[in-house]
């Protein structure tokens, strides 16, 4: 059955692993900030499954905004798409990101944060792709480290499709993916 779909995808982490890890980073994030009160800055749209999970795991009290970023030319600069609503002014901020990549839009949206009055800024990471960064940047809580390959689900999308997959996937043919969003959602949503 879907032979070409089978070849195209490959799960890279299942859903029951991305919760145990989910839940190792709640508890640490919850200990290292137990005596302060973090909000929690989701970077839009990819980081929303994680957060929302993340975000139940924690143990202290927390606040929740969330900003949306495009990244234009070379060299990472962005455009702010949707800003957060808190201000930010002597607060400890914690980025929650769907995956590091380059590392450009974090480093400079860390930049952005601090300049904003943040005391702190943190970033939680649920994948980390080291193998293509390009700039050095701190990333202090990550779920897993990932190789090279495009991944999708748990947030992450592939032309927009798939990130209300519960596992993460890589995709091996994209010019299939691209093709036949219908035989791919077809193969994934029922190989959840
Ligand atoms: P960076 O600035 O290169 O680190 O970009 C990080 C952003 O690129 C992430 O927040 C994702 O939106 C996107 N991205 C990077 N790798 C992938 C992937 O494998 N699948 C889907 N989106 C990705």
């Amino acid at each position: 059955m879907l032979p070409a779909a089978e070849a195209a995808f490959t799960r890279v982490v299942a859903a029951a692993e991305i919760k145990e890890r989910v839940a190792e980073l709640g508890a640490a994030i919850s200990d290292d900030y137990r005596d302060s009160e973090p909000i929690l800055v989701a970077v839009l749209v990819g980081a929303l499954p994680f957060l929302a999970d993340l975000a139940r795991q924690l143990t202290i009290a927390t606040k929740i905004d969330f900003l949306s970023i495009s990244r234009f030319g070379e060299g990472g600069r962005i455009r702010i798409i949707l800003d957060v609503a808190d201000n930010l002014l002597g607060k400890d901020v914690v980025v929650v990101e769907d995956i590091v990549d380059t590392g450009l839009s974090l480093t400079v949206l860390r930049r952005m944060l601090l300049d904003r009055g943040a005391n702190s800024v943190a970033t939680v990471a649920l994948l980390d792709k080291t193998k293509r960064r390009l700039v050095d940047v701190p990333l202090e809580y990550r779920g897993f480290e990932v190789g090279d390959e495009y991944l999708i689900g748990y947030g992450l999308d592939f032309e927009g499709n798939f990130r209300n997959l519960p596992a993460l996937w890589a995709v091996l043919d994209a010019d299939f993916a691209s093709r036949d969003p219908a035989g791919s959602a077809r193969y994934l949503y029922q190989h959840r």
